[in-house]
């Protein structure tokens, strides 16, 4: 992350702007406006990425962003309003199994409890901000005069392929529940200890994993999905005494989410009791589904219709700092077409020439929000 942030904060110099990291350790490139009373626009995506990743999830919003920048630069187009561009750390949630923390400090919703949640080595979020060694100005942008925020990222999804269309505005963003599952029986040796007599706490799991496959296909909408399993201690010849597993669960609907994410609570209880084990559930995570604001995205997609651009209007099923700062501010989200609609694989990629389009978006979004604000 600091190794990103240096190399992603030299590009922001490139481009004349200010660079600082926020005490959340999220990058910002500032753009002064020509009225100090005008207020910000917030840019920009996440730095991080999932295990075995693209490129473009989450970078190519603060590029995209950068490159604008630039571009009133090169064209010494003046703005009332500042920019400030974000490299937000930790969108995806890898390590502490909650997502958005860079973009919850923004938003001023970071809480104890989240400071406090451990990762697989026991260091709390907490402790590893000390140690990444906490930039020197707050986090929080409350109480701030913004103007909103607006996000530029790949689709992660096929429906802009097959709409034959660059990019998309985008409408809502479906609501999110994680949570970390373990399962506790008796490790045991796997030579001698028959199996009737054994407290298997990875067959527990197994259980689960399938019954998560089945909530997903039995709700139409609903997707479930256990990415991360570990059995403990973790050795061929040990009946594992314990096992772990991440739960994601996602609907654009929140009480349908919410119900399957209490029925799979109920139905880990019923496993392990079955199975003569313990049960922890601890949640790390629930956002609700956000609407993106319909000013912004009216001004979005005027930007759009004036490329000549098929006007697409999409749902995201993906998390996006977005739905953090949408308790700070207006946010909207522009999607920009990916190949075959991957998304964290490596074989992520957009095309230059879309990426061309959103840029021109983007570009005239903030033209035409500068004539709104004078
Ligand atoms: C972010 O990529 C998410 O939707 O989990
Ligand atoms: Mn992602
Ligand atoms: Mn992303």
């Amino acid at each position: 992350m600091a190794r990103a942030n240096a190399l992603v904060g030299r590009w922001m110099e490139e481009a004349g702007m200010a660079v600082r990291t926020d005490a959340a350790g999220n990058l910002v490139g500032h753009q002064p406006g020509s009225d100090a009373d005008a207020g910000t626009l917030l840019l920009g995506s996440h730095l991080d990425t999932v295990r075995d990743a693209g490129a473009f999830d989450g970078p190519l919003g603060v590029i995209a962003a950068i490159e604008c920048v630039a571009r009133l630069r090169a064209e010494e187009v003046g703005l009332p309003f500042s920019i400030d561009v974000l490299g937000f750390g930790d969108e995806e949630g890898l390590r502490f199994g909650t997502a958005y923390l860079g973009s919850r400090a923004v938003a001023g919703t970071l809480d104890r409890a989240t400071l406090d949640l451990a990762d697989a080595d026991g260091i709390t979020v907490r402790e590893a901000l000390a140690a990444f060694g906490p930039g020197p100005d707050a986090a929080s942008r409350r109480g701030e005069r913004l103007l909103g925020y607006c996000e530029l990222h790949i689709e992660q999804g096929p429906v802009l392929e097959q709409r034959g269309a660059p990019v998309a505005v985008v409408t809502a963003i479906a609501g999110a529940t994680r949570a970390e599952v373990r399962f506790t029986g008796r490790a045991g040796h796997a030579g001698t200890v028959p199996m009737e007599l054994r407290r298997d706490a990875a067959c527990a799991l197994g259980d689960f994993v399938l019954a998560v496959e089945a909530a997903g296909n039995a709700q139409p909408g609903l997707v479930a999905t256990v990415g991360r399993m570990t059995a403990l201690p973790g050795a061929p010849n040990v009946i594992p005494g314990a096992a772990v597993a991440s739960l994601d669960v996602r609907h654009a609907d929140d009480a349908v989410r919410e119900r399957a994410v209490r029925a799979l609570r109920e139905r880990a209880a019923a496993i392990a009791t079955a199975r003569g084990l313990e049960l922890d559930w601890e949640q790390r995570m629930a956002t609700p589904a956000v609407a993106m604001d319909p000013d912004l995205t009216e001004l979005l997609a005027a930007a759009v219709a004036a490329r000549g651009v098929p006007d697409v209007r999409l749902p995201s099923g993906a998390g996006h700092d977005a739905v953090a700062l949408s308790e700070l501010t207006a946010t909207a989200m522009l999607f920009v077409r990916c190949a075959g609609g991957v998304s964290h694989h490596p074989d992520e990629s957009v095309d230059p020439a879309d990426v061309a389009v959103a840029l021109d978006v983007l570009d005239d979004f903030l033209r035409r929000l500068a004539h709104r604000v004078g």
